[in-house]
């Protein structure tokens, strides 16, 4: 049965509007309040967009207060069991699972665009060695533009297609770019035989002065930790992607804006900001002192990997990756301080009041460092681990925003300025 509309009264003008109310294929019920400033001369004011949809989407379904994650349907941890991160990449782009034929020929496609063009390693060794390189890789990818304006009619869909396919195949090439030019190596060109992930961690670490073999574990990790990293819906990156795209401007501009996005402490850059964090607890001693630090109001600490606007329980990316980086500890053969120290930090954390009170809960930053750092990543290139992934989800979005584009993105504002005042000339201002 529909809904009913909802109706506002407005007792200062004493009209009334019906506002219909909209409903996806599952997810709360949305009011729809196009109609409003045209009928009643009303805006609405929601900072952060803590209560608003800004599109409707067919990609990715989260209910946050269960803990739900799907992929057009399919659950994360089906998804991360089953799956690969290619095969997610497939679904996140075109909507179904592919079939054998379909997925080889999109291995093939991505496989085929692996290379970036040679003035773009020398664009890359412009930056200086010690830039962090999500600046490069914001710098990077928004060049893409100048390199591949071959095809960019943004009204025809074999370009835009071309493009998604460009950047998700170029991204590991490029992340693994900034990191050679930081190192002060030799570029490292993509091995097509490997496969994405293989390929990617052969362009990382691999030096001219020796035999380098990818380890199995490592690459089956990074898989992992990228289906996880593949897409959340309208999060501040791709809500940046869709804005940017709503522009009409080209997809390596918003992506590059998706990346400078992502790069904040709040969002993707909580990765690099939860090591740094467990390094400076540095003893399971200090965790209770640091959990005070985090429910004190006048300190800025906030407990990082800790919280999310939609998660209101557990994150089941945390869930699947916490269990990851105890897998991987253990088929390195190693272990690492910082991973018994996370464990109490969340232990003491899920137990605090103030934490289970305003359900915050770890979230998928929380054990991905761990697992980074245990496979060699320096920490400076987390969030770049992060960005690789999330560009599956940046460009699935950007094409459905091109399928189906909403007008420009321009919210609105409630003023707060001076009022209207007359110009005083320098000499006269006193
Ligand atoms: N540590 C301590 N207190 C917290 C934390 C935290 N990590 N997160 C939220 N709170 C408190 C916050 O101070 C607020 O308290 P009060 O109601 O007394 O003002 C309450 O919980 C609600 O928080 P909020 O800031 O209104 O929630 P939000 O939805 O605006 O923010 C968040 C979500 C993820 C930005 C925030 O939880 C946070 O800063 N977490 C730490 C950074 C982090 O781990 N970010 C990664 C997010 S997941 C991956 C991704 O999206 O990229």
């Amino acid at each position: 049965m529909a809904d009913k509309p909802v109706i506002i009264s407005d007792e200062n003008s004493g009209k009334q509007l019906e506002l219909p109310v909209v409903r996806g294929t599952a997810g709360e019920p949305t009011l729809s309040i196009k109609s409003l400033p045209k009928e009643l001369g009303y805006f609405t004011y929601d900072p952060g967009f803590t209560a608003t949809a800004s599109c409707s989407s067919a990609i990715t379904f989260i209910d946050g207060g269960q803990g739900i994650l799907r992929h057009r349907g399919y659950p994360i941890e089906q998804l991360a069991k089953q799956s690969s991160f290619l095969e997610v990449a497939y679904l996140l782009l075109k909507g179904d699972l592919p079939k054998a034929s379909e997925y080889a020929e999109f291995e093939r496609d991505i496989t085929y665009h692996t290379m970036v063009h040679e003035k773009l390693n020398t664009f890359i060794s412009g930056f200086h060695y010690d830039a962090h390189p999500m600046a490069m890789m914001a710098g990077a990818v928004g060049s893409l533009a100048a390199f591949y304006h071959d095809r960019l009619d943004m009204n025809d869909p074999e370009h835009r297609m071309l493009a998604a396919k460009r950047m998700i195949a170029k991204m590991p090439t490029i992340a693994a770019a900034c990191y050679r030019h930081h190192m002060g190596w030799p570029s490292a060109y993509p091995k097509n035989r490997l496969s994405y992930t293989e390929r990617f961690l052969d362009m990382m670490f691999s030096v001219p002065a020796e035999d380098y073999e990818v380890s199995e574990v490592a690459a089956r990790a990074f898989d992992l930790l990228f289906i996880c990293h593949a897409d959340h819906e309208q999060n501040a990156s791709t809500s940046t992607v869709r804005l940017v795209g709503s522009t009409g401007a080209n997809p390596y501009a918003a992506v590059s804006a998706g990346i400078s996005a992502l790069w904040g402490p709040a969002h993707g850059g909580a990765n690099e900001a939860v090591l740094n964090m467990l390094e400076e607890i540095g003893d399971v001693s200090k965790v209770p002192q640091f959990i005070q630090r985090a429910k004190d109001r006048n300190d800025p600490f906030r407990l990082m990997g800790f919280g999310h606007r939609v998660y209101k329980n557990y994150d089941p990316r945390a869930s699947i990756i916490r269990e990851a980086a105890h897998e991987v500890l253990a088929d390195l053969g190693t272990s690492d301080p910082l991973m018994d120290l996370a464990m109490e930090l969340e232990q003491i954390a899920l137990k605090d009041e103030y934490f289970v009170e305003k359900r915050l809960y770890p979230n998928v930053d929380f054990y991905s460092g761990i697992i980074y750092k245990a496979l060699g990543i320096p920490t400076s290139m987390f969030t770049v681990m992060f960005a690789i992934a999330r560009t599956v989800g940046w460009v699935s979005h950007w094409l459905e925003h091109c399928e189906n584009p909403t007008p420009i993105g321009r919210p609105r504002q409630v003023y707060t300025g001076p009022a209207e005042r007359d110009y005083v000339a320098l000499k006269d201002r006193g």
